[in-house]
């Protein structure tokens, strides 16, 4: 089955401010699970609008190097938004992506 990923995308960013506030306690939990360290790097499948990415950021530093990956293009776009430029992003769907080179 093929999606639209913008008519997926679409009622998702119109109500991504409410869904990050209501999701703030599980990435708060996910976050001290992971514990990150300065200068480590980090890959978030399914990164959507970036929240973890933004998250993992922070705890990374600019020693550390933060990707995202995601298959639906508007949310990737909402994503590069926030973050300009201090993260990787890649659209593309996961499952099928091979390792880095
Ligand atoms: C429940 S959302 C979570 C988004 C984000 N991690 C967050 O916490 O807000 C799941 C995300 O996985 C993405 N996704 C689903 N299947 C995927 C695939 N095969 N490859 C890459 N991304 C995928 C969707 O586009 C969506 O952004």
């Amino acid at each position: 089955m093929r999606l639209d990923w913008e008519d997926f995308a679409r009622p998702w960013l119109d109500v991504a401010d409410e869904l990050e506030v209501a999701h703030r306690p599980v990435l708060t939990a996910l976050m001290e699970a992971a514990r990150l360290e300065p200068g480590e790097h980090v890959l978030d499948v399914g990164c959507g609008t970036g929240p973890v990415l933004q998250a993992a950021l922070r705890a990374v530093g600019q020693g550390g190097r933060v990707t995202g990956i995601d298959i639906a293009p508007p949310l990737l776009a909402r994503a590069a938004e926030r973050l300009s430029g201090t993260v990787e992003l890649s659209n593309g769907d996961a499952g099928s992506m091979g390792p880095e080179p």
